[in-house]
């Protein structure tokens, strides 16, 4: 039941978030660290890092994916005013978002649709690997702010639409070879302090619209192709439950792997407040905040030819 009260509120949230897994909590608004990759676009890694070291930075190269580093927190307000990043040669992203956008297996001859694109970090990633990218986003200025980030990023592969993602699939239905969804979501990755603006109506009216834009999401794929759901939040009514409702709607759906090169995540769940999920939801992954990884959900999805 939801409960009233702001202190309440609080303790629902931090309730729900120890069933899932206890250590969400720990790392919770604990940023010691940020990330950012090489935009391949205008610049090579030499480049940038050459650039940043003669600033004073230096980065610490991540293990896995391509021309990713960390640096620690303190150095976020500094690097802004650095000469990589005002002329877009590097792109500040979190490693959660770079790792989800990373497990699409992008082919460069493949035409990728994101649908929930705004501001466009992850179109960005796909621009450098596919030969086209389509991103939607409904919102006016998110749309207008994106359009300028492809602009500064020289990403001339990317074609915007601003509409509503729900609507795509009647216009492209079995159109794309691969298709993202970062799905809008309560955000509860990002709730780094008081309990404020989140509750259970929430949750559950992002539930329903995630649904509407999944269906919308695997309809505009091709069949053999394959796409990616994820959010930025814990909550299993906007993840396990959404997979699980896919799966159930599509026979011709199913979860492929996803192996992340790093230890701070689980997988997915196959229970939540009495309500059993398909058995191939665990291949979904929920990556635990900590370090330069904010909390994420992502599950990679085929579609049978
Ligand atoms: C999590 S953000 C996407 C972040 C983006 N993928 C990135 O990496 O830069 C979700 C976006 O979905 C947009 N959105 C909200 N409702 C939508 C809808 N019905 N169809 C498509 N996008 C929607 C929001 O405005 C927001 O920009």
């Amino acid at each position: 039941m939801e409960k009233g009260k702001k202190g309440s509120l609080e303790e629902l949230f931090r309730e729900r978030i120890e069933k899932i897994d206890p250590r969400i909590l720990e790392g919770l608004g604990r940023k010691e660290l940020f990330s950012f990759r090489i935009n391949h676009h205008r610049a090579t890694a030499q480049e940038a890092l050459e650039l940043l070291e003669r600033d004073g930075f230096h980065p610490e190269r991540v293990p896995w994916g391509e021309d990713l580093f960390t640096l620690p927190i303190e150095d976020r307000r500094r690097i802004v005013k650095s000469r990589a990043y005002t002329e877009h040669l590097i792109y500040i992203q979190n490693l959660s978002s770079i790792f989800a956008a990373s497990t699409l297996s992008v082919a460069p001859t493949d035409w990728v649709l994101d649908l929930a694109a705004a501001p466009g970090g992850k179109s960005l990633i796909f621009s450098e690997r596919a030969a086209k990218v389509s991103a939607v986003e409904p919102d006016r200025r998110r749309f207008f702010r994106m359009r300028r980030n492809f602009k500064e990023h020289g990403a001339k592969n990317i074609q915007t639409y601003q509409k509503d993602g729900r609507s795509v699939a009647k216009s492209c239905p079995g159109w794309f070879d691969k298709v993202f969804l970062d799905a809008p979501c309560s955000s509860e990755a990002h709730i780094d302090g008081e309990v404020t603006w989140w509750n259970l109506r929430r949750v559950r009216r992002f539930a329903k619209l995630q649904k509407e834009l999944i269906v919308s999401a695997f309809e505009s794929l091709k069949p053999g192709g394959e796409m990616v759901y994820a959010t930025c939040t814990f909550s299993p009514e906007e993840n396990e439950a959404v997979i699980d409702f896919l799966l159930k709607r599509y026979p011709e759906s199913d979860l492929l792997p996803i192996s992340p090169p790093f230890e701070n995540y689980m997988e997915g769940l196959l229970q939540w407040e009495g309500e059993r999920f398909d058995r191939r939801v665990r291949g979904a992954v929920r990556i635990l905040p900590q370090g330069a990884f904010s909390g994420f959900f992502l599950a990679r999805i085929g579609k049978g030819e």
